[in-house]
């Protein structure tokens, strides 16, 4: 931990890469482990763009019950730890395969969401993408003011991730001299390959998770429990 923090103290570029962990102090459920979303769905029926032709209305409910489920979980300290270290560098990025807004929530500025955002909605028509907040939505599946209907705007197995978002990702674990990884896998890829990029360009690695994953044995240090707890602390 004391090493950590030096290297955080000393670093002007930080990148973070978070993946669900890191919500889940807040009580939004992960989706690998026993009690994560993938143990109950199946993404092939749920988080797929042939899933969504198939059966539009049975995937909008799903997503439409994550939102009711997120709606009323509220960023947890290791949120708010990530927002005053961003205060502290003049370089930082926050990288996260989240789609829940906690971070948003929390106050980060900008947060390159390479799985999009579960409170955006887009036209299969007319492409148009716009926020809706409400929870319950009126009417599954919703539809555009064009006529057209709309999908939620995440990412999907097998879908690019968003235009640019990707290359600023990797420009910016390039670049650090530390990276974060809180709370992820590490097993989606092109998000974990971020790893090995910031790796190879010298950056030191930092790991938070509960438990150990495929990267723990690369990183330069793998702090192991709840990121709410740990990362106030490396933050202090
Ligand atoms: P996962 O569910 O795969 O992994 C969550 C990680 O968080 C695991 O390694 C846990 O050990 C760890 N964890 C759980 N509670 C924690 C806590 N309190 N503090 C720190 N770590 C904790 O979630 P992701 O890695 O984010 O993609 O999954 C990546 C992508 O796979 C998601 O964005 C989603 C999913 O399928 C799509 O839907 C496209």
């Amino acid at each position: 931990m004391q090493q950590a923090r030096e290297w955080i103290k000393n670093a002007s570029k930080i990148a973070v890469l978070t993946g669900a962990g890191i919500s889940a102090e807040s009580g939004v459920p992960t989706f690998r482990g026993d009690q994560g979303l993938w143990k109950q769905y199946k993404p092939e029926e749920l988080a797929t763009p042939e899933a969504f032709l198939r059966d539009p209305r049975l995937v909008w409910e799903w997503y439409d019950w994550r939102r009711h489920s997120i709606a009323k979980a509220l960023p947890n300290p290791g949120h708010k730890a990530l927002v005053e270290l961003e205060c502290q560098k003049r370089y930082f990025t926050l990288i996260t395969q989240n789609v829940d807004g906690l971070h948003d929530r929390a106050g980060s500025g900008r947060i390159l969401k390479l799985h999009g955002d579960i409170w955006r909605l887009r036209c299969l028509d007319c492409r148009a993408d716009w926020p809706d907040r409400r929870v319950p939505l009126p009417k599954l599946p919703p539809h555009c003011r064009c006529g057209g209907m709309a999908r939620p705007g995440v990412v999907w197995f097998g879908e690019p991730l968003p235009d640019g978002m990707w290359m600023e990702a990797e420009h910016a674990a390039a670049a650090a001299e530390v990276l974060l990884v809180i709370g992820t896998s590490a097993v989606v890829y092109p998000a974990a390959s971020l790893v090995t990029l910031a790796r190879a360009a010298k950056a030191r690695i930092i790991e938070i998770n509960i438990e150990e994953t495929p990267i723990s044995g690369e990183v330069d240090c793998s702090l192991r429990g709840p990121s709410g707890e740990i990362l106030p602390k490396l933050v202090a």
